[in-house]
């Protein structure tokens, strides 16, 4: 009995928390498997159907031509794997038609229960650092890079962001937003399509170039969760939040 204790517990500090089952499952549908061929010889099998997934999310969302259209093709897809260990799908939440997109990494443990994004620790931050310069939760739009959590809040794959980024960029498209403004490096990276740290990305604007051409302004700072961890950082997020207020005023 204590042997078996250590072991779970030696997965829980792994960050391996979610049980999906006592058999292996296959991620990759059946549908998913026609973008194959275009596929490059060289890259293994695993690489082939994650090529395969991004593909076929990317021809998937072009369909889309509402949220509710978005947030449906988002709850049936099968092309991560994140969807099968997650409890809920957290797509985005707030005003379509707001003017600030906030962008996040992904949801954590109350997001996954609760199925929205920023409620927890993270989000009650976020609501009083938007409360600071006369935001309301509800007057933005809200959402992240991915709309699963990662088991154990891990940083998500390059794989899992590729596969989920085209759902997001879709997003973007049809909210429409006048500012973006990154919470993380993991967004900011997925988002500006760099690999620099979040100490020199924030601080300052920057172009996001949607699929369909529009160029809209994007202040990357600080994740809030990384604020809780080290407040001392919290002085430039909150000249980033000045930035944000000065450029809201100006639009
Ligand atoms: N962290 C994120 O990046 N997003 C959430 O929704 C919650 C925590």
């Amino acid at each position: 009995m204590e042997d078996l204790k250590e072991i779970i517990q030696w997965y829980v500090d792994a960050g391996v928390d979610e049980i999906c089952g006592e058999d292996p499952l296959s991620v990759i549908s059946p549908a998913q498997s026609v973008a194959s061929a275009n596929l490059r010889p060289a890259t293994t099998l695993l690489a082939q159907e994650s090529n395969a997934a991004c593909i076929n999310a990317r021809e998937i969302c072009q369909k889309a031509q509402t949220l509710d259209d978005l947030r449906a093709m988002v709850e049936s897809f099968e092309g991560c794997s994140l969807r099968f260990s997650a409890n809920s799908t957290v797509f985005g939440y707030g005003n379509p038609q707001a003017e600030v997109m906030i962008i996040g990494e992904a949801p954590g443990a109350d997001e996954d229960r609760i199925g929205e994004p920023f409620v927890g620790r993270s989000g009650h931050l976020l609501d009083k650092m938007l409360q600071a310069i006369g935001l309301r939760r509800d007057d933005c739009y809200i959402t992240n890079v991915l709309p699963w959590r990662p088991p154990g809040n891990r940083t998500p794959t390059d794989g899992e962001v590729a596969v989920c980024l085209p759902f997001l960029q879709r997003q973007i498209e049809l909210i429409k937003p006048k500012i973006i403004f990154l919470l993380g490096g993991s967004a900011a990276n997925a988002l500006l399509n760099n690999a620099e740290s979040i100490s020199r990305l924030r601080g300052h604007f920057l172009d996001y170039a949607s699929a369909n051409g529009e160029i809209i302004p994007a202040l990357a700072s600080f994740h809030p969760a990384y604020l809780l961890r080290s407040p001392l950082q919290k002085a430039k997020a909150w000249a980033d939040l000045l930035r944000l207020q000065r450029k809201l005023e100006e639009l």
